[in-house]
């Protein structure tokens, strides 16, 4: 059996941009009929919700879009996360600094913005926390096409 393709989505606090990262993700690879070939993880640069569920607007709105994000649970991410993924994406500029502080020197582990993948006119995730639902519907159009693009090309680089 060849590996899995490990892919982690990094946020801030893990509980509202990674989280819909994850999920629209999954969703795409579950669709594509791949979920054997991946490992699918998110998780935060800060450990301030460690152990708690994606905020309630983020459950609410992968709700909407037909998406179970419920179980999932906030853990903070390690740097030995970045010798076992593939894959990490960042979600903003300062959560990617802060990735590749975390990983000093060489990392298996290609270190990307969520928002490289895709053709958007931005380039970071907006932290929604502060601001109101309409922020996390932003949110999951953006991670939603960019991990589209994402499964597109890991499709075409591993040959699936
Ligand atoms: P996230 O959003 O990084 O998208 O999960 C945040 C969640 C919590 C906090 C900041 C951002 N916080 O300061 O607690």
């Amino acid at each position: 059996m060849t590996a899995r393709i490990r892919v982690v989505f990094v946020c801030l606090g893990n509980i509202c941009r990674s989280p819909l990262a994850e999920g629209a993700f999954r969703h795409h690879v579950e669709r594509a009929g791949l979920s054997h070939a991946f490992e699918i993880d998110s998780a935060g640069t800060a450990g301030y919700h460690a152990g708690e569920p994606p905020d309630p607007r983020s459950v609410q709105e992968a709700h909407r879009q037909g998406v179970d994000i419920s179980r999932q649970r906030s853990r903070k991410l390690v740097a030995s996360d970045l010798d076992q993924f593939d894959y990490v994406l960042a979600m903003d500029r300062s959560n990617q600094r802060n990735i590749q502080t975390l990983a000093k020197g060489a990392v298996r582990a290609e270190i990307g913005l969520m928002l490289a993948e895709g053709r958007s006119s931005r380039t970071e995730v907006p932290d929604p926390y502060y601001g109101g639902d309409q922020g996390f519907s932003a949110v999951w159009k953006m991670v939603d096409v960019a991990t589209a693009a994402l499964l597109e090309r890991i499709r075409t680089e591993r040959g699936l």
